[in-house]
Formats: C-alpha cells, sequence, structure tokens
C-alpha cells in the first residue's frame, strides 16, 4: 500500500497538462479527445446500468481466472463485482473519450465481466464492431441474459480464455481493453500474443498497471520495450500505440 502512495505523489509531481506536452500527436489528443463531453443519454444509459447492478441480489460463481480480485471470493454478488471490478468514473468516461476520438472500426476487449466498459466503448462509437472475450462461464451468461448491449448486432459477448482467443482470432483490432490480466507474466504474454492483431496505429488500454508491485513491473517493460513508441500513464491505466514511424516517447499525462 505504501508504494502505492509513493507511486501516487510521484505520479502528480511529474503527470503533464497539455501545455506540458511536446509531441504534436499528444498535444492534440489532450486537448481534443481528453476534454470531449460524454453526452447526456450515454450518462443517463452507463448510470441506470451500473444501478441496477448495484441493486441485485444475484450471485455469480467465479471461475479462477487470472489473480482476480483481492477482495472477493468465489461466489461473489453482482453488486460488489460491479462496485469492485467494474470500470466507473473518470475511467469509463475516457473509454467513451477514446473510441469517440479515434473512431476504431475494430475493438477488442480482453476481460468483459458484467460490461460496464464495454457500454462506454460502444456508447463512444456505436458503429464499431465489438468482441469482449470472458473467461468466466457463469459471468458470460450473465451478460448474454441482462446486459444492455445483448441484442445488438456489432456487439459479441465471447466465452474463452485470453491467449486462446487471440491464438484463435486471425481479426486485426484498432483498440483493445486489456482488463483481466493481473500480473507481469500474463501480461507480457498477452502482449507478445497481441502482436499480431496490431497496425501502427492501435490503441491499446492497460487497466490496473499499479495494481500490484508485479503489474508495474510489467507496466516499465512495456515502456522501455522498442515495439512500443508511444506510451501514455494515466496512473491507473495506461495507453500503448506501436507508432514506429515516430520517435520513441513517453508521457505521463494528468487526467
Ligand atoms: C476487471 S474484470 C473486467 C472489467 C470490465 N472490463 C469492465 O470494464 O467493467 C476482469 C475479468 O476478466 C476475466 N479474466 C481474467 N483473466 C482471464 C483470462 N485469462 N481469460 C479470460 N477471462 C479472464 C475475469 O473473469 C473478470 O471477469
Amino acid at each position: 500500500m505504501l508504494y502505492l502512495v509513493r507511486e501516487y505523489i510521484n505520479y502528480r509531481l511529474k503527470a503533464k497538462h497539455r501545455h506540458g506536452v511536446h509531441s504534436p500527436f499528444v498535444y492534440k489528443f489532450n486537448n481534443e479527445c481528453l476534454r470531449l463531453n460524454v453526452d447526456r443519454a450515454s450518462r443517463e444509459n452507463f448510470k441506470s446500468y451500473f444501478k441496477t447492478l448495484r441493486g441485485s441480489t444475484s450471485t455469480i460463481e467465479m471461475d479462477d481466472w487470472g489473480a482476480g480480485s483481492k477482495k472477493l471470493g468465489t461466489t461473489r454478488c453482482v453488486s460488489k463485482i460491479a462496485k469492485v471490478s467494474g470500470t466507473q468514473g473518470k475511467y469509463a468516461n475516457l473509454l467513451y473519450r477514446l473510441t469517440r476520438y479515434f473512431e476504431p472500426e475494430n475493438i477488442l476487449e480482453l476481460g468483459s465481466s458484467l460490461g460496464l466498459g464495454t457500454l462506454m466503448l460502444h456508447q463512444g462509437h456505436p458503429s464499431a464492431h465489438i468482441t469482449s472475450v470472458e473467461g468466466c462461464e457463469d459471468t458470460h451468461a450473465f451478460l448474454l441474459a441482462h446486459h444492455p448491449l445483448k441484442n445488438e448486432k456489432n456487439v459479441h459477448f465471447c466465452r474463452n480464455d485470453f491467449l486462446s482467443y487471440l491464438q484463435q482470432s486471425k481479426n486485426v483490432f484498432d483498440l483493445i481493453f486489456i482488463d483481466g490480466a493481473h500480473n507481469q507474466e500474463m501480461t507480457l504474454k498477452i502482449l507478445s500474443k497481441l502482436k499480431f492483431h496490431l497496425h501502427e496505429e492501435t490503441i491499446i488500454v492497460l487497466d490496473d498497471i499499479r495494481w500490484s508491485t508485479d503489474m508495474l513491473k510489467a507496466w516499465h517493460e512495456i515502456v522501455h520495450d522498442s515495439t512500443y513508441h508511444l506510451t501514455m500513464d494515466f496512473f491507473k491505466l495506461g495507453i500503448i500505440i506501436p507508432r514506429q514511424h515516430q520517435a520513441k516517447e513517453h508521457f505521463i499525462i494528468r487526467y
């Protein structure tokens, strides 16, 4: 816990607003994408789904995928999963802003859980094709029965483990949200498999980069990896873009 406090102080000291950023791409991203308004209907839809989940008395039997949440057992209340594992607040808004700004056609989410992130990814750019992968059988069944996008033609909730999915899929994605690999080994394995599914401008959002010291090590390794020429640290999550045509740069972004 102490390391988190130290990390946060460091982050706040080094994080830059748009005026401290000298890359035209990142300046524009900061100025335009991060300041986008989340439209009222999208905010209301998100609030309403979150409220339904928080009021639910259902439980889910969790399979043992990854390190999982530190705070929950194997039989978990939907309401608690939404609170502890679901994307919320400014990070949910960031997903919306990213898809609205970059207009990705093909999106991959690794780790659907209750689909809070999926909802925001979709609302930012409703015509995008989204594949959201979830390993836990019960969670996947819950999504198919209750998610607001369950009948949406271009949103596909897929039950698989991340590595098998990446092995089988031939798709190339414009935006990838990795939200389920909670350790260094798994994160680096996923990134190595992802190389076949990327193009120069693919935006990879890696959640929970400071979830543990192990995850932080993975993040530092990624920042120094010569495959990725643009990395941005948002404290809770990191954004990675190959952009090999530009000089390698790393930014700490105030958000
Ligand atoms: C933090 S939650 C995802 C939250 C969700 N993206 C959101 O925005 O609300 C992580 C999910 O990933 C799933 N998961 C973790 N490791 C996995 C793996 N290796 N394969 C498939 N699913 C996995 C877990 O079952 C869990 O539901």
